[in-house]
């Protein structure tokens, strides 16, 4: 039987994909390619020497999901496919909601047509909002404050009345923190479309000499140096996370929610630092005002993927930093 793994051709899809071949598993990617390309499905099957069905396909196409679960044996999904800009979708709720929650509802009703029962999903800590406290646990308020991760909270609902009807099926929630750095081979990694919202990527373009400076947005919050703290995690430790969900679902587990994050906290200025300091390299910044929407600590408490799924992050933020930046050189991304 296979995994089905839909935005496969993604960022945190294609390391889940190199992590799961690498394990021994078989699998089926569909991605509509909106937001990547060929090239990442051609580098996954390079670093795992390992051949897999593609198919090019929108997750809200219920006559290609029909073919796609038909065409292959099909036992669990990875569900990554959807739209991730939070300032795209303060412009277009109504495309973030058709995506993302009508695209995990028409998912889910093939699933069922199917009869395969088992979905690890992407959901992100931004369903929190700003958090009661510090670091967050999954029972913390969920209460997000953009469009953006008022989809990923609705298309957690999906599930968990899908699971409230038919205990047979088996939903793990994965709330994702910081995902940043690439795979080590430098083959797949985040791909900036345009100018990028989020710190590594900016940072990297900044680096390049393709802008001026990074503007650190505010250095007046109550965190050490005033600059913002985020739980940035290494994408291949992430990646991890969804075999020993998979794992778990397996064994039996029916639902759950788990944070994914490494539990400590970054402030910009020190990632900057350790940016200069890995890569050798000048990283230009000026203090500009704060961002609007934005929170000074969020950092996550992932004692219960560790308890539960036996998952931790292992990555150091140097590794991070360095597969960055590796990436991006070898890719003449700039
Ligand atoms: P990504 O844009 O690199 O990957 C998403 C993939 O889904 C892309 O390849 C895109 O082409 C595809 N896709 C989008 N809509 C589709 C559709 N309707 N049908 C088929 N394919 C479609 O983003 P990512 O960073 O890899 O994120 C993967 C998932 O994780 C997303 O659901 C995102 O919301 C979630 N997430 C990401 C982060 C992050 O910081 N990167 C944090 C938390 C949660
Ligand atoms: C942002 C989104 C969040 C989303 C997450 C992952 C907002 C308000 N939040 O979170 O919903 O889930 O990305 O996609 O957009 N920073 C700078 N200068 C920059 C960019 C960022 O100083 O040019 C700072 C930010 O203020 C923050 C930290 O760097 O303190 C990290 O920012 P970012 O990478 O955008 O992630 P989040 O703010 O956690």
């Amino acid at each position: 039987m296979a995994v089905l793994i839909t935005g496969g051709a993604g960022y945190i899809g294609s390391h889940t994909c190199v992590e799961l071949l690498e394990a021994g598993e078989k699998i089926v990617v569909m991605d509509n390619l909106s937001n990547s390309s060929h090239n990442s499905i051609d580098a996954i099957k390079k670093i795992t020497a390992r051949d897999f069905p593609f198919y090019e396909a929108d997750i809200l196409d219920s006559d290609a999901l029909d073919r796609i679960f038909s065409e292959n044996g099909i036992d669990s999904v990875i569900h990554f496919a959807g739209l991730k800009s939070v300032a795209e979708s303060v412009r277009e709720p109504l495309k973030y909601h058709r995506n993302n929650v009508i695209g995990t509802q028409t998912l889910c009703e093939a699933m069922l047509r199917h009869n395969c029962k088992t979905i690890v999903f992407s959901s992100s800590a931004t369903v929190y909002g700003v958090p009661e406290k510090v670091p967050v646990t999954e029972d913390c308020q969920t209460a997000p404050t953009n469009p953006y991760g008022k989809t990923k909270l609705e298309a957690e609902e999906i599930l968990r009345r899908l699971h409230d009807e038919d205990i047979e099926w088996k939903i793990a929630v994965l709330r994702y923190f910081n995902p940043i750095g690439a795979h080590a081979s430098g083959l797949i990694g985040e791909k900036p479309t345009g100018i990028p919202n989020n710190l590594m990527p900016y940072v990297c373009l900044v680096t390049a000499g393709k802008l001026d400076e990074v503007r650190v947005f505010g250095n007046d919050y109550p965190t050490p140096d005033g600059t913002g703290v985020r739980d940035y995690v290494h994408i291949s430790d992430l990646a991890k996370a969804h075999l020993c969900a998979m794992r778990k679902l397996r064994e039996g587990t029916d639902f759950g929610v788990w944070n994914i994050g490494t539990g400590k906290g970054y402030s910009v200025l020190e990632i900057i630092k350790a940016f200069e300091r890995v890569n050798k390299i000048a990283v230009p910044y000026s203090i500009a005002e704060r961002r609007d929407g934005d929170v000074a600590e969020c950092y996550a408490d992932p004692s219960k993927a560790y308890r539960e799924l036996g998952w931790k992050a292992e990555k150091s933020i140097d590794e991070m930093c360095a597969d960055c930046w590796n990436y991006s050189k070898n890719n003449k991304l700039f």
